[in-house]
This record gives C-alpha cells, structure tokens and sequence, in this order.
C-alpha cells in the first residue's frame, strides 16, 4: 500500500516548503544520506588503492551500489559507469566514440542541452547532424527518425522523456528503427529513470544515460552511463584507476568499467546512490510512477481550465506540467510562488531551448512530481497559479 505520509518522513525538508521542483534533482531520503554519513564517519578511504580494512570496505560499498543500480536497470554491473550526471554519461559517449568528418548524427529538437550540444559540436570536426522535428506536444515521430537515417548515421540520440513537455518518446520503436538500419542509439533517461521501469535488457539500446540526483534519489554529483558494447567507446579520462600495466613508455588500461572511472571516484556519492535505490526498490518504480503521473495529470488538466494559463505537453505525460501565466515572465511565476505560497517550482528555457524556440514560447514555469508530493500540496499549487493569474488579469 503507497503511504506518502510514511515517504514523507524520511524527507525533512517538505515539512518547510513545497518541493515541486524534482526534475532539476530530487529530495535524498533518510537511508541515503545516513549511508553516506556511514562512510564519513566509519570507513572514509579510496576506491580498490589500498589493502587496509578501510579500502576495502569502502571499494565493497562503492560495487555493492553500482550492483544495486546495475540490477534496478537490469544490466550487467561490469556495464554500468558510474558518472557525475547525466550531462557527464552523455559527453562521455560524444567524446569517446570517435566520430570522423562526414559521419552523420541523429538527434531532436525536444532533447535537452545535454543531448544535443554535445553532437552539435561535433559540427566542429565536420560531422553532420540532424535534429529532427517533434510536434506541438513536445513528441517525436519515430518516422521522423528513420527519415533522417543516411547511409554515413552512426549514431541516433533521443531522450526517453521530455523535461519540458513531459512528453514520453516511443523509445522502443525508435531503438527498433536504429537497429534496423545497423545504428547504435543512446537514450537520455535522465527524466526516466526512478520515474518508470526501464529494463535495459528489454529496450536494448546501446547507451543509456541518467541522472543518479534525479527519479533515483541519489545525491548530486552522481551519474550512470549504460554502455552495451564498451569497446565502442573510449575512454576519455585516462590515469590513476584505469590502469593495469604501465613503464616508461606504454600502459595497459583496465577492462570496463573501471576503465572509464579515472581518478578518486565519487565514493559517498554513488555509496548514498545505492542506498537510495535500494529505497526505491522497496517502494516500488511501478507505484510511484502511477503516484506521479496521477498528480501531474491532475495538475494539468486543471491548470488549463484556469483562465489566462498555458499547459504544455500531451495529455499522456510523466510527472511533469510546463505553463505560462498570462504574459508573466516565468521567473516572475515562480518568484511569487516561493514567496507567498511556499512552493518552489522551476523556471525558465529548463536547458531545453530549442524545442521552446521551435514552439515560439518564451520559457515557462514548470512544477514537476516526485514520490513524496502529495494531492494537498498540488491542490495549495493549483490555487496559488490560478490567483497569479486572477491577480495579473488587466
Ligand atoms: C532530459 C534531460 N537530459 C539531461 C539532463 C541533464 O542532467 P544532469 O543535470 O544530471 O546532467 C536533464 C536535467 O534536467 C534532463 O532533464
């Protein structure tokens, strides 16, 4: 039985604001952060280095909490890197592919900063890249994709859930489509993530890369990067961590995944990363995305029935809910929303502009759900957009 109220406990922080800001980063509950404090407080000491009890414990918690990610996603641990965020997963596979001059690259124009500047600079070296429509929705065609394919496409990036639009891309078809054609895909889950099942056996996609601060509850600072067939990539990072053979003149690098995990690792990080999905493993992915989405869908339908207020996005969304108030400036919106009603929501482009230039929307405000929000705090928030907006009506 879902018992937000008993969700509730291990966050302290809802009891002083209303926290509908979760698809910036996440509330870390309780366990995590006490699994964190557990490491500085008993066995603080660097990853595989040494052969004192110390080390060793803290290596033992840093790969029993890759273990716990890896099985959540349903991947193989020795597949699973850990990272700094998803912006980190993503530049890892721009910058470790190796794509040549003439190589082609398929994205959208719904993904966030992180999954389109990184391809576009790769215009720099001459690669080709096409960012494909989505529609008034924030929705991507996967048609658009297969029509975008040449025969020079190495690599088609798509986000599996819009944090914009809260838009849910057909991930399958479209990692259907890639394969199809012989192309690898990477899919941007850092709205996905803790917020749905994904099983990444199933989806079969070829890089999946998330945020560990986000849906999985894990602290900032913390990543994952999915990597099917790591001998695709190189690693970019290259020293201590990564090497097993070295003299004067050459090296022997590690296999994966410590080959991609160069230097002192995030420790306590990922340590409260893998507290907190053990969390969510309890809680259950299936039940809180059915709480999230029941309240972002509530929370839209009834925000449009408000007089002077824009909703955008499908109905069909995840747990998020983008809109404008009259001709407010977002930030205006959230500004009077922190200061009179308590509530902190997220304003602006959302390191999406492209797909708001696309749309001709100067930036929204956008409330986004996460396992502890409740039906009052939504109620609270409804009420308080629909006096801005009753308040700015001329
Ligand atoms: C869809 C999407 N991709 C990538 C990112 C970047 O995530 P991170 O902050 O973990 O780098 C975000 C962050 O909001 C996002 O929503």
């Amino acid at each position: 039985m879902y018992d937000v109220n008993l969700i509730r406990k291990d966050f302290p922080v809802l009891d002083q604001v209303i926290y509908l800001d979760n698809g910036a980063t996440t509330q870390t509950p309780k366990p995590a952060v006490d699994a964190m404090l557990d490491f500085y407080y008993n066995y603080t000491a660097n990853y595989g280095r040494g052969a004192h009890r110390l080390s060793i414990a803290a290596t033992n918690a840093y790969e029993d909490a890759r273990d716990s990610v890896a099985s959540f996603l349903n991947a193989p641990s020795e597949k699973m890197i850990m990272t700094k965020n998803t912006t980190d997963s993503i530049n890892m596979v721009a910058n470790g592919f190796g794509f040549c001059a003439g190589d082609h690259i398929v994205t959208s124009v719904v993904e966030h900063h992180s999954n389109i500047v990184p391809w576009l600079r790769q215009k720099e070296k001459g690669v080709d890249v096409s960012v494909v429509d989505m529609d008034s929705e924030g929705i991507v065609d996967p048609k658009n994709i297969e029509a975008a394919i040449t025969d020079k496409t190495k690599l088609i990036a798509i986000g599996h859930i819009s944090n914009v639009f809260g838009s849910i891309q057909d991930i399958e078809t479209i990692i259907r489509i890639a394969h199809k054609n012989g192309i690898p895909i990477l899919i941007d889950g850092a709205q996905s993530a803790g917020h749905t099942a994904v099983d990444l056996k199933k989806l079969d996609c070829d890089y999946f890369a998330a945020a560990g601060h986000k849906g999985l509850l894990g602290p900032q600072g913390t990543g994952v990067l999915y990597i099917k067939n790591p001998e695709t990539i190189e690693p970019t990072n290259l020293g201590g961590g990564t090497t097993s053979e070295a003299d004067r003149s050459c090296f022997v690098t590690k296999e994966p995944p410590e080959s991609f995990e160069a230097g002192t690792p995030n420790l306590p990080g990922v340590i409260g990363l893998g507290a907190a999905v053990e969390y969510l493993k309890k809680i259950g992915v299936a039940d809180v995305e059915r709480h999230e989405t029941a309240l972002a869908k509530d929370v839209a339908k009834r925000l449009s029935e408000i007089d002077g207020v824009a909703v955008y996005g499908p109905k069909n969304r995840a747990g998020l809910v983008a809109f404008n108030v009259r001709d407010l400036e977002p930030h205006t919106v959230a500004m009077r929303l922190d200061k009179y009603d308590n509530i902190c929501v997220r304003s602006g482009f959302h390191c999406a502009m492209p797909s708001q230039k696309f749309l001709g929307i100067n930036g929204s405000s956008r409330a986004s759900f996460a396992l502890y929000n409740t039906e009052e705090e939504a109620d609270t928030f409804v009420n308080a957009v629909e006096r801005i907006s009753a308040e700015s009506k001329k």
